[in-house]
């Protein structure tokens, strides 16, 4: 068995897939090689996500299976990194021995240590090292935040190493390494970790720890080394990426690198930040820098949004400027106040409903074709949620005219507020009704929203064959035409992974999945190009095969010419690119 041949697999949300490039690209640099398949691994690794109870119940599925192969194989060597390691600690190992590491995805910086040790030791045991001592050994792998966050005790003394992990990002030139994983056309940057909001149902604020924001010239830094690398599209990160703020005058310095800031008491809701040009960076002040001095960067996007949290100045730095993508994904997560509050989140939904109409005022400008697409997320079930509050969220979800949806039941979590306060009392069955009957709604204003688009010409980045292509070209003697394209979309942690990834089964997304999976082939000789609009439309169209490299990470127009679901069907507008290529 290759021992050093490591198998990752991603669950949860973008920071998710973000951590896990970075981790990939540190283990590549130290010698370690990725492979898809996990039977040829000798190093599993899951990026776990804790949000809900379904995303635990995979990962302790796919343990499971792990216990019976290490029975044959007692070197392979198992690790769980993320939000759920974080949140379980020890009690994981003590359920599952099977597995070798727990790595907290604050502490991933300290990944390829434990993964010596652990290599090592499975080694031994391999070679015949008692059993006993090799499991006792073995047993220390451990790095967690644990209840103490670690930026917050030790950012004023000494070098946050994890913000070294994202310095030291392996950014690999566009179509240079086909692995997995690796950068290309689409790429994510944090800007901030952890949350401190403390919604009374959320796990993240204990998972990820405090916030923190990331020095703004560290940020931009890292957008030009990608854009360097070929990219043209990036997705900002943060769990309310739109309270960014760094405060210069109160920046740490150590050995000449300036160090994260915690998140402030600032708070929020406001128009206007006061203090802007007065040794702030404010979130409106790092779009346009992004925007101005990384002109290679097509589009700009960013997730995920706090209601309160959209001044005028964002709004505006948004609508003057043509590289920021008019698309916001801002969960109101339910239309009843009563609700709201009891899950701390800190408006109500006269004013959720206020930022949507300002944001329209300032950005929807469906005349020049670029108007303001919105996404959202709700969770119905919440406790005590009764008829009338889920009537409330229905009308909300009617209003909001969202382009999709992201819907979930709720999912009570061991030790947040709303697990010790609030019993779990709205019975599955009326979970289920819910979920299925406002996914019903959604779809409706869904098919709307898309339908309007047909006849239109949309400007789409194409960001690779869509994935009835890729499977038609992995099947043998698949068409795939797109050669020297570099096998785009070989994955799906950065290039097609928005929006499609499992941010939680969000019906809506997956929609368009399978919309897409039913298609008939195209024309002979043609490939079906994925590609997304500035609102984050998926837009599928059929292209030359000798043309697709030449599309593949380009900005070009698409006529609309049919819509189902959450998918638009168009045809190249130019007739350039089908020349260029024939
Ligand atoms: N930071 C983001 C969301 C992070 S979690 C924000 O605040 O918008 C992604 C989504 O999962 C949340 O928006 C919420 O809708 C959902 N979620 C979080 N905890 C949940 C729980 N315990 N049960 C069900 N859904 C949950
Ligand atoms: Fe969780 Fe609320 Fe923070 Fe989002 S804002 S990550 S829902 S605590
Ligand atoms: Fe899940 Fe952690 Fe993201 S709990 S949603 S992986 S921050």
């Amino acid at each position: 068995m290759p021992r050093r041949d490591v198998y990752i697999e991603t669950f949860g949300c973008q920071m998710n897939e973000l951590d896990s490039e970075l981790v990939t690209g540190q283990l590549r640099a130290l010698g370690y090689r990725l492979t898809p398949d996990p039977e040829a691994a000798g190093i599993i690794l899951y990026n776990t996500c804790s949000v809900r109870e379904h995303a635990e119940q995979k990962v302790w599925s796919r343990l499971g299976e792990l216990a019976r192969r290490k029975v044959d194989q007692p070197g392979l060597v198992v690790g769980v990194l993320g939000c759920m390691a974080e949140r379980d600690g020890k009690d994981l190992i003590r359920r599952m021995p099977v597995v070798d590491i727990l790595c907290g995805p604050g502490e991933l910086d300290k990944l390829p240590g434990l993964l010596d040790n652990a290599v090592r030791t499975r080694i031994s045991l391999e070679d015949g090292l008692d059993a006993e001592l090799a499991a006792e050994r073995s047993a220390g792998q451990v790095a967690l935040q644990g209840s103490s966050s670690r930026r917050s005790s030790t950012l004023a003394a000494a070098a946050d190493s994890l913000e070294m992990l994202d310095l030291s990002r392996a950014i690999s030139p566009i179509d240079a390494d086909p692995e997995p994983g690796t950068p290309r056309a689409s790429a994510y940057v944090r800007i901030t970790r952890g949350c401190n909001k403390f919604c009374t149902y959320c796990v993240v604020p204990f998972t990820r720890g405090a916030e923190v924001h990331r020095p703004p010239d560290h940020i931009v830094e890292e957008c030009k080394r990608l854009a360097d690398s070929g990219v043209i599209e990036i997705t900002l990160l943060g769990q309310t990426v739109n309270h960014y703020r760094f405060e210069h005058g109160a920046a740490v310095v150590v050995d000449g690198v300036t160090q994260p800031q915690k998140g402030r008491s600032y708070a929020g809701g406001h128009r206007r930040d006061p203090f802007a040009g007065t040794g702030v960076t404010t979130f409106a002040d790092l779009l346009r820098r992004i925007h101005d001095e990384v002109p290679a960067i097509r589009r700009l996007r960013f997730v995920t949004s706090y209601p309160r949290d959209f001044g005028d100045d964002v709004l505006e730095v948004i609508r003057d400027h043509p590289r920021i993508c008019r698309y916001l994904h801002v969960p109101a997560q339910s239309g009843s106040d009563r609700i709201l509050k009891l899950m701390n989140r800190g408006y109500e939904v006269a004013e959720y409903l206020e930022f949507l109409d300002r944001a329209r005022s300032f950005l929807d400008q469906p005349e020049i074709n670029r108007p303001l697409t919105v996404s959202g997320d709700i969770i119905v079930g919440f406790p005590t949620e009764t008829d009338d509050d889920y009537a409330a969220t229905v009308a909300l979800v009617e209003r909001a005219r969202y382009k999709n949806c992201f819907i979930f039941k709720y999912s009570p979590r061991p030790g947040t507020i709303a697990f010790d306060k609030l019993a779990d009392d709205v019975p599955e069955s009326v979970k289920r009704r819910r979920n299925n009957d406002l996914l019903a709604i959604q779809g409706r204003i869904s098919d709307g929203l898309s339908q309007a688009q047909v006849g239109k010409t949309l400007d789409v980045l194409v960001e690779g064959l869509s994935r009835r292509e890729q499977k038609r070209a992995a099947k043998p003697g698949g068409a795939c035409g797109a050669g020297g394209a570099g096998g785009p979309g070989t994955t799906s942690l950065t290039l097609n992974g928005k929006g499609l990834s499992d941010h939680g089964g969000s019906a809506c997304a997956i929609d368009a999945e399978e919309t897409e999976a039913e298609l008939p082939s195209g024309p002979p000789g043609t490939v079906q190009l994925s590609a997304r609009t500035d609102g984050d439309l998926i837009v599928f169209f059929d292209a030359p095969a000798v043309a697709a490299a030449l599309l593949i990470g380009r900005v070009v127009p698409v006529r609309i010419d049919s819509a189902s679901g959450l998918a638009l069907h168009g045809s190249p507008a130019d007739p350039a690119y089908t020349a260029a290529a024939v």
